[in-house]
C-alpha cells in the first residue's frame, strides 16, 4: 500500500494543500499547532471514513469554510486509485471512489489499508473496555469487509433489544411476544463476531511478543488476551455454533436481571481485551513508557497481521511516537520502520532519517 499524494482544502487549519509523500519515511516536521496531526488525521478520515479526534464530521471544516474537500491518491498491489471525500456545512458527505460516489461509507474501509499510532492510544492500555474494543474493529474490519457488516447489523439489533427491556415494565406483552426473536439475532450476530475477535487476537498475542522480545531483550513479556463478555477460553469462541447457543441461552433465561438493569447485559458490546505485562495488568502496574510500548507494539502488530493476511504492508501513520519512548525502544522503532512507508509526525527535524515535510500554519513544504 501506497499513499502517494493528498490534496486537501479547508480541512481544519489547512485551507489549501497539496503534499507528496515518499517511499520511505516522511516526517513531518514543525513547531506545535501548525498543522502536522491535522494532515495524519485527513489520510486517516479518508480510509476510514471516520475521525481519530472528533466524531462530528462539522469540526473538521476549517473555520468559516463552508465545504471541505480531501483527495487521497494511492495504490495497492494491483493499481493506482483515488478517494476522495467532500464533507458540507448541515450537509450529508460525499465519498467517491476513482470518482464513483460510494453508496455507503462503510465501503471506503479496507480500500486503502493504514494503521495509526497517536498519543491517545495509551488509552488502549489505560482506559475502559470501549477504547479496545473499537481497537479491535478497525483493525478486524479493514481485513473482512463481512465483520464491519456483521457489526452494523449487530447494534442495530442491540438497539431493538434494548428498547423493548426498557419499555418491558409498561408493556410486558410485547417483550415476552418478542424477546426470543431478538435474543436469536443479537446471539447469531454475536457468535459470528466473537469468532473474528478471538481468531484476531490469537494472532495478535505472538506478534505483540515478538515486537516485545526485540524492544526489550525479552526482559518484558506481554499478554493480549481475548475476555470475552461470556467468560471461558477463548479458543471455545472460535467455534461459532456453539457460541451462538451459549449466547442464546444466556439471553433467555436472565431476562429479569436484565430489565432490572435496563439493557443488554450479554454480547461483544461487553468485550474486553486483557493486556497484561510479565503477568500482572498492564493497566495497573506498568509504567507510562511501557504502556506506551503496549499500545505501539499493539499497532506495529496490526499492521503485521494486515501484511500477513492480505498481502498489504498497511501506511504507518505515527503522531508524536518517539516522546516517552527511551533509547533501546527509539531505536528499535526507527529500525523497525525502515523499508516501508510511513507518515511520522515530531516537533524534532533529527527524531529520525527520512523524507522532511516542513508544517508551518497549515502549509507544508518539501525539503
Ligand atoms: N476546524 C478548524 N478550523 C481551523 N483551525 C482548526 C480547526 N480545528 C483545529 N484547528 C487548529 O489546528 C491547530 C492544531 O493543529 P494540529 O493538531 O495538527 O497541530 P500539531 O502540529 O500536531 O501540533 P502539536 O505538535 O502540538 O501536536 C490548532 O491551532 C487548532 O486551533
Ligand atoms: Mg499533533
Amino acid at each position: 500500500m501506497k499513499c502517494n499524494r493528498i490534496q486537501i482544502q479547508n480541512f481544519r487549519n489547512i485551507e489549501t494543500a497539496d503534499v507528496r509523500f515518499g517511499d520511505g519515511v516522511n516526517v513531518l516536521v514543525g513547531a506545535n499547532a501548525q498543522g502536522k496531526t491535522n494532515l495524519l488525521e485527513a489520510i486517516f478520515y479518508v480510509a476510514i471514513g471516520k475521525s481519530f479526534r472528533t466524531s462530528h464530521d462539522e469540526d473538521m471544516i476549517r473555520f468559516g469554510a463552508d465545504v471541505c474537500e480531501i483527495s487521497l491518491d494511492f495504490e495497492d498491489s494491483r493499481r493506482e486509485q483515488n478517494l476522495t471525500v467532500r464533507l458540507m456545512a448541515g450537509k450529508r458527505r460525499r465519498i467517491e471512489h476513482n470518482r464513483v460516489r460510494l453508496a455507503k461509507v462503510s465501503e471506503v474501509v479496507g480500500l486503502f489499508r493504514t494503521v495509526l499510532f497517536c498519543p491517545e492510544h495509551l488509552s488502549l492500555v489505560k482506559d475502559g473496555p470501549a477504547e479496545r474494543r473499537a481497537f479491535l474493529d478497525v483493525a478486524v474490519s479493514q481485513l473482512y469487509p463481512n465483520y464491519l457488516h456483521s457489526l452494523q447489523t449487530y447494534h442495530q439489533i442491540l438497539k431493538q433489544r434494548n428498547g423493548l427491556i426498557r419499555d418491558a415494565e409498561t408493556d410486558r406483552k410485547t417483550f415476552n411476544d418478542t424477546v426470543e426473536f431478538w435474543s436469536e439475532q443479537l446471539a447469531h450476530e454475536a457468535a459470528v463476531l466473537s469468532q473474528y475477535r478471538a481468531r484476531y487476537l490469537k494472532l495478535l498475542q505472538p506478534a505483540i511478543r515478538a515486537c516485545f522480545a526485540e524492544m526489550t531483550d525479552g526482559k518484558e513479556i506481554p499478554d493480549v488476551v481475548y475476555e470475552p463478555s461470556l467468560h471461558g477460553d477463548p479458543e471455545d469462541y472460535e467455534d461459532a455454533a456453539a457460541t451462538e447457543a451459549r449466547y442464546r441461552e444466556k439471553l433467555m433465561s436472565n431476562h429479569e436481571r436484565e430489565i432490572a438493569a435496563g439493557s443488554t447485559l450479554w454480547g461483544i458490546h461487553k468485550d474486553d481485551i486483557r493486556i497484561d505485562l510479565n503477568g500482572k495488568p498492564a493497566r495497573l502496574f506498568a509504567s507510562q513508557g511501557q504502556q506506551r510500548s503496549l499500545a505501539l507494539a499493539m499497532k506495529l502488530a496490526e499492521g503485521e497481521i494486515c501484511r500477513d493476511i492480505c498481502g498489504e504492508v498497511p501506511v504507518f501513520l505515527l503522531d508524536d511516537v518517539f516522546s516517552e519512548l527511551d533509547a533501546a525502544r527509539r531505536s528499535y522503532l526507527s529500525e523497525k520502520i525502515q523499508g516501508r512507508q510511513v507518515i511520522i509526525t515530531s516537533c524534532e527535524p533529527t527524531v529520525t532519517a527520512g523524507h522532511l515535510i516542513r508544517v508551518e500554519n497549515g502549509e507544508y513544504r518539501e525539503e
